[in-house]
């Protein structure tokens, strides 16, 4: 049979695959309230403008991967391609800018036309945080142990943290400037795109994946010692609480994010168990600039791909999450059995006992195929004669073992084993 496939960067996920998703997520709601977060839901989409101006024009996600559509009034609106922008837009509206502070964490789908490959979706999942309303180191090394926990109690060793400053904007221009330099002296060398970023986002040359970029990078200036000593300051205070937790991390100069908002502590965890798209979680400290406000938001925060936890957990041969026996099976032989067993099973599942009852004329041989393939622990066998006597057999699938009972006996007892 043809495959009816979801759109390309799309995909099914069948309640085989739930329950890993689901222990990203409970993990998350575990973790994130230890530091006080709480769970925050926006809209999946967004009017075109919180991401042109919050997440910037020039950025690769606004430029090329927005999913723009307008609204029956003419609004442009785009699906979100990211949690941040539409999580500032959302807290606007509480009293984060007087300097009160507010922790919170998302899960859901995010969108961006990218092109498909391993671990790069078109529709893909997060789960996000995002501290707001204050400005401090410590703010930021403890959003990143905050995320090393979170990896840690999802048994996914072997990541690594890496941690870059990009200053605020001030120390931007004269650092911008000295990397254009050096780079001008080498544009012919580089690939199409870089030569193109030389002119219009100089940044984005340090984290070029070309071979030839990546050597003429290794040559260029030291820019941070450009920054001013505030700004440096605050980096080594991020780092000496990063050391402080014994959290590993790595410096590394040439991490800059995709993402035009960052100001201060930038930083990735990536993972060797990955290819080619090998960051788990990215984030950092941040200034967002929406349509309506003159002052940006400041916070910290990070995303971590659910794809890409699942993809390094399967590299890590994770265990599978446990899942519990299957539902109690109600086999039943002939018609009248049957309609016993339907109030039976509604009767149960009522009293919080998970059931399935074969509903067809079936003999006991596939009745009893059935409830071993939903991996049933118990089933219940009723046919005339049992009818005739008031009562049920009930027979444990591990040991064989079968007992009658009354049906209020044995939902005493499936109350008390279940
Ligand atoms: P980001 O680095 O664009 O940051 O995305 C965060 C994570 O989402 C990535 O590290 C990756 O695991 C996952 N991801 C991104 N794009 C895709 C894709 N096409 N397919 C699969 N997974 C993907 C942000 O989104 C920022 N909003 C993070 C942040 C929060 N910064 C501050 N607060």
């Amino acid at each position: 049979m043809a495959k009816f496939s979801p759109p390309p960067g799309t995909a099914d996920i069948f309640p085989e695959e739930t329950p890993w998703w689901r222990r990203l997520e409970d993990t998350a709601r575990r973790v994130f309230p230890l530091y006080g977060y709480g769970e925050l839901r926006t809209p999946v989409f967004e009017y075109t403008e919180v991401f042109t101006k919050g997440i910037g024009n020039e950025t690769e996600v606004v430029q090329k991967e927005m999913y723009t559509f307008e609204d029956r009034g003419g609004r442009s609106l785009t699906l979100r391609p990211e949690g941040t922008a539409g999580v500032m837009r959302a807290l606007l509206n509480t009293d984060v800018m007087n300097g009160n502070e507010k922790r919170v964490f998302y899960i859901g789908p995010m969108f961006r036309g990218e092109r498909p490959a391993a671990g790069r979706r078109r529709q893909f999942h997060q789960i996000g945080v995002e501290n707001v309303g204050r400005v401090a180191p410590e703010l930021d090394a403890e959003n990143m142990a905050m995320l090393i926990q979170y990896l840690e109690e999802l048994d996914i060793s072997g990541a690594k943290l890496l941690v870059n400053t990009r200053g605020v904007a001030a120390d931007r221009k004269p650092a911008e400037e000295t990397l254009r330099k050096y780079f001008e002296q080498h544009i012919g060398e580089m690939c199409d795109d870089c030569q193109e970023r030389v002119s219009r986002n100089v940044w984005r040359i340090l984290d070029c994946k070309q071979k030839a970029c990546c050597e003429i990078v290794a040559g260029a200036p030291d820019y941070v010692s450009l920054y001013t000593s505030e700004s440096r300051e605050y980096f080594d205070r991020v780092c000496k609480i990063l050391d402080s937790f014994g959290v590993d991390f790595e410096v590394d100069r040439q991490l800059v994010r995709g993402l035009d908002y960052y100001a201060h502590t930038v930083y990735e965890v990536i993972h060797p168990g990955l290819g080619a798209q090998n960051a788990i979680a990215g984030g950092g400290r941040y200034e967002l600039f929406l349509p309506q406000n003159k002052k940006p938001v400041q916070g910290v925060g990070f995303a971590a791909g659910m794809e890409r936890l699942l993809m390094v957990q399967e590299a890590l041969q994770a265990k599978a999450p446990e899942i519990g026996p299957g539902p109690v099976f109600l086999v039943s032989m002939g018609d009248e059995a049957r309609m016993f067993n339907m109030k039976l099973a509604n009767d149960l599942r009522c009293a919080g006992i998970a059931v399935l009852a074969e509903v067809e004329n079936k003999s006991m041989k596939a009745q009893m195929r059935a409830a071993n393939r939903l991996n049933s622990s118990f089933t219940v066998i009723c046919g005339d004669d049992e009818l005739a006597r008031g009562i049920i057999v009930g027979r444990e699938m591990k040991t064989g073992e079968q007992c009658e009972y009354t049906p209020a006996e044995l939902m005493e007892y499936l109350k008390k084993s279940r």
